[in-house]
């Protein structure tokens, strides 16, 4: 039984997670910064908590709220400046995706004068102590050892990724999900559903990740119907917030494969929804494997509550609503783009522009 199995992030999970546990901030550091987005964290609660537990703790604290979706380069760098100025000594990274990837981000950056044309070419020296707090049930990247920034001279979204990006602390209460639009809490369920079936169709999968893998997709399965109607109570939310850090910790251990390869490009011309662009991907991934690994399919289709692929597709229609329309063109230029994703190698399939052309083609009907 082969095994390998990296998460060296505390992982805390309970109802007021930040007010009980905020004590253990008082050992990253004595100023923080705390890294979000302009509104979420203020509005849902967690903002509030974390300050108080700082306050509580006789720590000072920066806020840095200038976080967007899909972060930038840029914005990594002037979160860093302001950690340097501010004199943060370790960071918190409060939101979903965006945020606490742009916080591992500038937890590096804050410590280490890295040029913007090595920021891709690996980590080294030190970084900042860090914290993250997710407030959605999607990204799992409070315990991941990956930061997904947008670049611009690539025209895509690009990881960084290294053992030491994992969150030294993380913080998890489902009470912070409360407010998330339906729409949103949708599309990041579906990004941690993707996470967890493509870490199970990855050639770096073990039984350990699938364990895991497997896990997360019957929580999943099991609250779809209340997800699809928009009917979630606290306790579904808890329940989904805990398969996407289990999504999160099977990708960390698998890597993405060919649905987050391709979802990119779509993220980044057509401004889809990260979750969703894999959503819209995902039946069709599955589809592909199935022939060749009907066994891995089958699992996950059982674990999720769905008879077949179809079934499974109408499940995610049932979710996605409309979807985006692509031309033949656009096809062509995305396959260019994502067939150049490192995380392709990773499918349990070869996957190389044919595979990934007829992916789109099927995806999308052209
Ligand atoms: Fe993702």
């Amino acid at each position: 039984m082969d095994i390998h199995f990296l998460m060296p992030t505390q992982v805390r999970m309970e109802e007021d997670c930040v007010r009980r546990h905020g004590g253990e901030l008082a050992g990253l550091g004595r100023h923080a910064l705390i890294v979000t987005g302009a509104h979420s964290a203020r509005a849902n609660g967690s903002l509030t908590d974390v300050e108080a537990a700082l306050a509580a703790n006789g720590q000072s604290w920066t806020v840095f709220d200038r976080v967007m979706e899909n972060p930038t380069i840029d914005c990594v760098y002037e979160g860093a400046a302001l950690a340097r100025s501010e004199g943060a000594d370790f960071v918190i990274g409060i939101g979903g995706g965006s945020p606490m990837d742009a916080s591992k981000a500038i937890a590096w950056l804050a410590c280490e004068d890295v040029p913007r044309d090595k920021l891709f070419g690996g980590f080294y020296g030190r970084r900042l102590p860090l914290c993250c707090i997710p407030t959605t049930a999607g990204t799992g990247s409070e315990v991941t050892q990956y930061a997904v920034l947008t670049d611009d001279a690539r025209q895509t979204k690009t990881s960084l990724a290294a053992p030491a990006l994992f969150a030294d602390l993380a913080l998890l209460d489902g009470r912070y999900l409360e407010r998330l639009p339906h729409s949103t809490m949708v599309n990041t369920v579906i990004d941690s559903l993707s996470h967890s079936m493509e870490g199970y169709l990855s050639a770096k999968a073990d039984v350990l990740s699938d364990a895991l893998a497997l896990q997360a997709v019957g929580v999943i399965g099991s609250i779809l119907p209340r997800l699809s109607a928009d009917q979630l109570t606290g306790g579904n939310r808890a329940r989904l917030l805990y398969a996407s850090a289990l999504g999160g910790m099977v990708i960390a251990q698998t890597g993405t494969t060919a649905v987050h390869a391709m979802g990119y490009p779509l993220t980044y011309f057509r401004h889809v929804p990260h979750g969703r662009a894999n959503g819209l991907l995902l039946p069709d991934l599955l589809a592909m494997v199935a022939p060749v690994h009907p066994g891995r399919v089958e699992a996950l289709l059982s674990a999720l509550g769905a008879a077949d692929v179809s079934a499974f597709r109408e499940i995610m229609d049932v979710l996605l609503g409309r979807r985006e329309t692509l031309t033949a063109q656009e096809a062509e230029a995305y396959t260019a783009s994502a067939s150049r994703a490192k995380n392709l190698a990773n499918c349990v399939l070869p996957f190389g522009p044919e595979q990934v052309r007829a992916l789109y083609r099927a995806a999308f009907g052209v």
